[in-house]
């Protein structure tokens, strides 16, 4: 707080003030009681729809099987071997795509109810998809979109097998996820453990390959990696994600802070600033994601230091600033735009109250210009001089989905009926939807990136219909891919979870996860698991256990800790 400087504290002071009187029903906040009626929910789910087919449709139509659609053109772009790739160095010159956001789109095909373009899609995948091809690709996002939407797709083809009636489908999704994630493999080959960011898919690891990567690019791979291991019985790859996870939780502060960017080879910080938006966000994600999906303690432990130091060094009020790990002291005044999925991960945590008190910021900011802007200088209340583009990120409605999930709040429908109206009205085209380049002038830029197909487009449809969930436990990975949670999967880990045989697991127990309802009654009524727990806190900060409801976890009931957090020690049960 040393750096603050005075207008922003009057600002913060205001913002404050705002939101006292937005409990009251008179702020930026809602003013009045909100109806949604049913037959509007149904327009809604129809316009999403919409918005997804148009998407999709002409993808299909103008750039599959390459990566990605150019929307203005209705031409494709190979960009698997462009994504994270700023200078674009190396690009590959015999490369013609992996049908990314055809891998990308199964999964909400399911979500919309689509079984038989769902089945076309596996299908078309399971006959041509090849990874033998020399590209070099970032590892984090090849994992988070490829390696997780084909193992999404995998375990939603295999659960229902009459959808695949007239050709069996035979695994083969599974089969490619396997072979990727083998060469995936060379890249952890460093002396940390920690992995290259860039792998050649043919190749390897290229000669005098970059040894900087970030701390998302290395620390949130446990997901897909670890059903990866859980579904073929291979351990190379939870061990190698694992490794990597524990390698850089170890290079954390005496703060429980990290950094952004590191060395793999030396295992030594670049960038000491960080936050949790670009280049951390995941890491944080992936923590409580795997305790929810492994049921690991280790993850859960990680995930509650780190959680409490984001909350300590790094919130202000409502908003969250970057800071530098070794001093806790705040460097950069930014908001930016990835940063509005914390709130999702809060409310996942049970956290609600804070999420809903930080996610109105991000949509008064969304507002404020018809969509978020890629960073927003908090201390001027002004776009910065050039990151200003918005390309169709799915963070804030995917936020808005977690809050209406944890409290059937109409008002996050209207919400999400804004948030799509902004996107019919700024980005869609005729050939698709474009991201916009500059907010200020809502200029398009010729691309329709695969997230908006996995994530905007699911998170927008699921807050209006959310049949798809039913009956079941689901964790999404930070690119919208569901992954059912399993007690067959729920247990006690690393160790010697595969029988000598390989073939079966040695233990199975079940996860509180698992069924729908939790065990635990609360004020005489029981309580929903996963994202549905109820906070009962009046603002961020708890005085007593009894304000801390539930976790959503394990579903036990959390306790107030000294710093006035609420959080799950087990020790005290
Ligand atoms: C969210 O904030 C608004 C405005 O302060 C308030 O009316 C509402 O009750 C809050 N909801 C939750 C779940 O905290
Ligand atoms: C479409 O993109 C390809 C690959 O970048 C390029 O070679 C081709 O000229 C483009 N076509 C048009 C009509 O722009
Ligand atoms: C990519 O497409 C071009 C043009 O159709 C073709 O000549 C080339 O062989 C293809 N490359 C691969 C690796 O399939
Ligand atoms: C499934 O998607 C395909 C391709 O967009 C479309 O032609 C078909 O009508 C869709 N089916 C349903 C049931 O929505
Ligand atoms: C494989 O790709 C070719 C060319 O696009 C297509 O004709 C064929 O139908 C595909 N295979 C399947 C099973 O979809
Ligand atoms: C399988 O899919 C069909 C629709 O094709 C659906 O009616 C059925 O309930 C599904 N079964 C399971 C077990 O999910
Ligand atoms: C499966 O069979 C049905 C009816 O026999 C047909 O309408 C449908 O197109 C077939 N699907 C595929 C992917 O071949
Ligand atoms: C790798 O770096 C060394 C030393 O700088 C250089 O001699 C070599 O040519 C480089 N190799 C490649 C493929 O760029
Ligand atoms: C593998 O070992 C497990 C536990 O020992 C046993 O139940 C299972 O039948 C074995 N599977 C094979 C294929 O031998």
């Amino acid at each position: 707080m040393g750096r603050l400087r005075s207008s922003f504290l009057v600002a913060v002071l205001l913002i404050i003030v705002n939101i006292n009187s937005c409990s009251r029903g008179m702020g930026r906040g809602r003013g009045r009681a909100v109806a949604f009626s049913p037959a509007k929910k149904l327009h809604m789910r129809d316009e999403v729809r919409n918005m997804f087919y148009h998407a999709y449709d002409n993808y299909m139509a103008h750039a599959f099987p390459h990566d990605e659609l150019k929307p203005l053109t209705n031409n494709f772009t190979d960009s698997l071997s462009q994504l994270g790739n700023l200078n674009l160095q190396y690009l590959p010159q015999n490369y013609n795509g992996s049908a990314l956001s055809l891998i990308e789109s199964l999964s909400t095909l399911l979500v919309l109810g689509n079984f038989t373009e769902f089945q076309r899609g596996v299908m078309w995948l399971s006959h041509n998809l090849t990874f033998d091809v020399d590209a070099r690709v970032n590892l984090f996002e090849c994992n988070i979109r490829v390696l997780g939407g084909l193992i999404s797709a995998h375990i939603l083809a295999s659960e229902n097998k009459s959808w695949f009636s007239n050709s069996s489908y035979n695994d083969r999704l599974l089969h490619l996820a396997q072979d990727l994630g083998q060469r995936f493999l060379p890249a952890f080959e460093t002396p940390t453990g920690l992995p290259y960011a860039w792998i050649n898919l043919k190749h390897g690891v290229i000669e005098n390959e970059t040894t900087e990567t970030s701390t998302s690019g290395c620390g949130s791979l446990i997901l897909e990696m670890g059903a990866l291991s859980r579904l073929t019985g291979d351990s190379r790859f939870e061990g190698a994600a694992l490794r990597a996870l524990r390698k850089l939780w170890n290079m954390r502060s005496s703060l429980d802070l990290l950094g952004t960017t590191l060395n793999v080879l030396t295992g030594e910080w670049i960038e000491y600033s960080s936050g949790i938006g670009a280049g951390v966000d995941s890491f944080y994600e992936y923590l409580l994601k795997a305790y929810i999906l492994f049921g690991n303690d280790e993850y859960w432990d990680m995930f509650h230091s780190a959680y409490l130091a984001v909350q300590k060094y790094f919130r202000h009020g409502p908003w969250y600033h970057e800071a530098d790990m070794r001093s806790g002291k705040a460097t950069y005044w930014q908001l930016t735009s990835l940063q509005a999925f914390w709130p999702g991960l809060q409310t996942l945590v049970g956290d609600v109250a804070a999420a809903n008190l930080s996610h109105r910021e991000f949509f008064y900011v969304w507002k404020k210009y018809g969509v978020l802007p890629e960073r927003y200088l908090l201390e001027h209340a002004t776009l910065h001089p050039t990151e200003r583009y918005y390309p169709l990120r799915p963070e804030l409605a995917e936020s808005t989905y977690y809050l209406y999930q944890a409290t059937k709040d109409p008002w996050y429908l209207e919400v999400g009926e804004s948030i799509v109206a902004s996107l019919n009205s700024h980005t869609k085209v005729d050939g698709g939807f474009a991201s916009v380049r500059d907010v200020s002038t809502m200029q398009l830029e010729d691309h329709q990136h695969s997230f908006f197909l996995s994530e905007t487009c699911k998170y927008l449809y699921l807050l209006y219909d959310d049949s798809f969930l039913a009956g079941r436990n689901f964790v999404f990975t930070t690119e919208g891919h569901p992954l059912p949670v399993r007690s067959l999967w729920h247990e006690r880990l690393p160790e010697a979870y595969i029988t000598s045989n390989g073939t079966s697991f040695k233990t199975s127990r079940i996860s509180p996860l698992s069924s729908q309802v939790c065990p635990e009654m609360i004020r005489g009524a029981k309580v929903e698991s996963a994202c549905h727990v109820p906070d009962l806190r009046v603002n961020h900060r708890c005085t007593s256990d009894a304000e801390c409801g539930i976790d959503s976890t394990s579903c036990r009931k959390r306790t107030c800790s000294i710093a006035g957090y609420c959080g799950l020690w087990r020790f005290v049960h």
